[in-house]
């Protein structure tokens, strides 16, 4: 007998990081530091991953490993730690892109900030790891789906209207069809129609025309 899947935690936001903090290394790496407009439109992407990373972070602090924290004192500590290191490297790596700006030759101290990217990249991608293997362990075996599902709640509710769209800017395109349906059915039953219309509209801006296609076929509507 098939078993029925959990609800999940960490797969879609984690594969909406991956593929902002993929995007933007290829992107850092092409960069002509010459090109003010390249440049400048490179600066609002990086803001945006800032932004999804810091959020996305304070989300699992505060709601998810809270939760946890509650029922397996303990478990989330190394995740923590990995947290604060993370976050001082984010905050160094916006310090330095801020100091490279204020350059006139910015190609070399552009390949600087180019390693420390990456640097930060590979440490995020083993953080990310360890959550999906170990924590999901660990939720699964202290916590409820509806727990779990009532944490995604919370975390809907405390994000505004202009941060998840930037979230779902990154999420919605790196869901497969059977994850983005569900995901999107779970937002349909959750969010208010407004609020729904809204994920709706970006998710048919940000997606491949097939992908929408499907989607919107799916979800019922023309
Ligand atoms: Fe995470």
């Amino acid at each position: 007998m098939e078993e029925k899947r959990r609800a999940e935690i960490f797969i879609n936001v984690h594969k909406g990081l991956r593929r902002g903090l993929w995007g933007l290394a290829l992107r850092i790496g092409e960069l002509d530091w010459d090109d003010e407009a390249e440049v400048q439109s490179a600066q609002r992407e990086f803001e945006n991953m800032l932004l999804f990373l810091r959020e996305h972070s304070a989300n699992e602090d505060e709601i998810q490993f809270s939760f946890l924290e509650k029922r397996a004192p303990g478990a989330t500590r190394k995740e923590q730690e990995e947290h604060r290191k993370l976050e001082y490297q984010l905050d160094l790596l916006e310090k330095h892109w801020y100091l490279l700006m204020r350059e006139k030759q910015r190609d070399e101290e552009g390949y600087q900030f180019y390693l420390e990217y990456n640097q930060f990249l590979s440490s995020y991608l083993d953080h990310m790891d360890r959550e999906e293997r170990e924590l999901t362990e660990a939720f699964y075996r202290h916590c409820s789906d509806h727990e779990i599902d009532e944490a995604f709640k919370k975390i809907v509710a405390r994000t505004s209207p202009q941060d998840m769209s930037v979230m779902l800017t990154y999420m919605i395109p790196a869901m497969n069809p059977s994850d983005r349906i569900q995901f999107m059915s779970k937002a349909k039953a959750s969010a208010s129609p407004d609020a729904f219309d809204r994920v709706k509209s970006l998710a048919e801006k940000v997606l491949e025309p097939g992908g929408w296609r499907k989607l919107s076929a799916l979800l019922g509507e023309k």
